[in-house]
């Protein structure tokens, strides 16, 4: 089946029909008339990507899909306001830029880069609220919702926050399209996203072979070309978030010229979270309108005929490239909870990109009390979930992390051997634990020998 890109949005469905339903993880405004405004206000700004973009990455999914690319999706787990800033930015560029290199050198498969970014600024929690010594306050929400400081003031939902979010989200948008436009991702110069400590890694050997062996491959292609590959000058990037906020997603929701259906433009590609899939709630109801690709996340307590039922919610067409199930189960559960899904997709025909998230089911906290995963269990669900669905006869399509281009100290493990004592030293996540220059390496360059020893 080829792509639909002028489906019209289902007769019943409106960018706010979601509203009569129950929305789950929503923050609580004290004054209706400042979020009406602010609201209003969002949706007047202009949007920040285009329906074109996003057509394009959904025909790229339903390649993944076939085993045809691979996706890569990382970035952090909460964006923080205070890391809107070039180093930090291009840092995470930078660190999905090589680890796309080395997916596509070793796994041989084009890479489809999309970066958690630009809007990740909404966060789902397990409690409303957080007591400390006494008191009682609000839970953070994310950057987009309250601040982190444990005052009243602090951590009231704030309407104008979203304005704020919008604007940052506008910047990181802005400043890697400029990156890449300008040349910043051109393979013929792969020193551009070295990040400092590249050299001081036990990995630097490996990848700086690989880079060498990359840059002869492109000279002995111009010879032959007798000229340059211009292809190699720039790459399509792409972002995204969880659309956990309603009322923002709904905001820049709009129709655009020459195309049928509604756009979300915030982003190219928002997921649904695993707290807010319910199949009668109000998230569904959202993500069943839009055009964009969506991604769902799925825990290993989900049944087959749960997910066939939101896949059918989502993708009544069976439209290629419009949905990635992006299942997080855990390393000790994803061999017995994965394959009867896979199996019952394949048996009914239902098309999605299957998309491995290593991280949010393999969390543990140290005898300290600090939340930290194992550099060592993430890879073992990777490797799990590209055995499993090649023993259905299906692929795995990609992979989501959390990760930093900087160096943080936050997983534990890895080539660098990050140990519980580091943890203290370079923390800064203000929700999950990430991958850190090194171990994010160091994770493409196993993924990309488990891609290459499934081809051989
Ligand atoms: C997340 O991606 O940060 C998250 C909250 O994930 P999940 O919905 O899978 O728990
Ligand atoms: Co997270």
């Amino acid at each position: 089946m080829s792509a639909q890109p002028d489906t019209p949005a289902p007769a019943d469905w409106r960018p706010d029909s979601w509203q009569s339903r129950a929305a789950a993880q929503q923050p609580v405004y004290e004054d209706p008339q400042a979020l009406r405004s602010a609201v209003e206000r969002l949706s007047r700004l202009p949007p920040l990507v285009t329906s074109w973009e996003i057509e394009s990455l959904k025909a790229q999914l339903a390649e993944a899909a076939r085993g045809e690319r691979f996706l890569l999706q990382g970035g952090d787990c909460s964006e923080s306001f205070e890391d809107c800033e070039s180093g930090a930015i291009a840092a995470k560029l930078k660190i999905l830029l090589q680890m796309s290199l080395v997916l596509v050198h070793g796994g041989r498969r084009r890479v489809i880069r999309v970066g958690r970014f630009a809007g990740q600024y909404a966060k789902p929690r397990s409690a409303d609220t957080e007591t400390r010594e006494g008191v009682t306050l609000p839970a953070y929400r994310g950057d987009m919702i309250n601040r982190l400081a444990f005052e009243a003031a602090e951590r009231r939902h704030d309407p104008e926050l979203l304005l704020r979010g919008y604007e940052r989200a506008g910047l990181t948008v802005n400043f890697i399209r400029a990156l890449i436009d300008g040349g910043f991702a051109d393979l013929h110069h792969p020193e551009y996203w070295e990040l400092d400590f590249v050299h001081r890694s036990p990995l630097a050997g490996e990848y700086t072979r690989m880079v060498e062996s990359i840059g002869e491959s492109i000279r002995f292609m111009e010879t032959l070309a007798g000229g340059a590959l211009t292809e190699m000058n720039r790459v399509d990037f792409y972002t995204s978030h969880e659309g956990l906020h309603l009322l923002y997603e709904q905001a820049q929701t709009r129709q655009v010229p020459r195309r049928q259906g509604w756009y979300n433009l915030t982003t190219h590609l928002p997921w649904i979270g695993n707290r807010t899939r319910a199949l009668d709630g109000a998230h569904l109801e959202y993500f069943r309108g839009i055009r964009n690709p969506v991604g769902i996340k799925i825990s290993a307590g989900i049944g087959a005929d749960e997910l066939q039922a939101l896949c059918e919610r989502l993708n009544p067409a069976n439209e290629p490239g419009r949905l990635t199930v992006i299942h997080r189960m855990g390393a000790d559960k994803v061999e017995k909870a994965l394959p009867p899904l896979v199996e019952a997709l394949r048996r009914r025909g239902t098309r999605v990109l299957w998309c491995c998230d290593p991280m949010h089911a393999n969390t543990l906290t140290t005898h300290a009390g600090v939340k930290t995963r194992r550099f060592e269990t993430i890879l073992d669900e990777i490797e799990k979930s590209f055995q499993i669905l090649t023993d259905c006869g299906s692929c795995l399509g990609g992979v989501h992390f959390e990760l930093t281009g900087e160096n943080v100290t936050e997983c534990l493990g890895g080539a660098s051997g990050v140990t519980e004592a580091d943890l203290s030293r370079a923390y800064r996540s203000q929700v999950d634990p990430r991958l850190n220059y090194e171990q994010s390496l160091e994770m493409a360059m196993r993924l990309a020998r488990l891609m290459a020893s499934q081809r051989a």
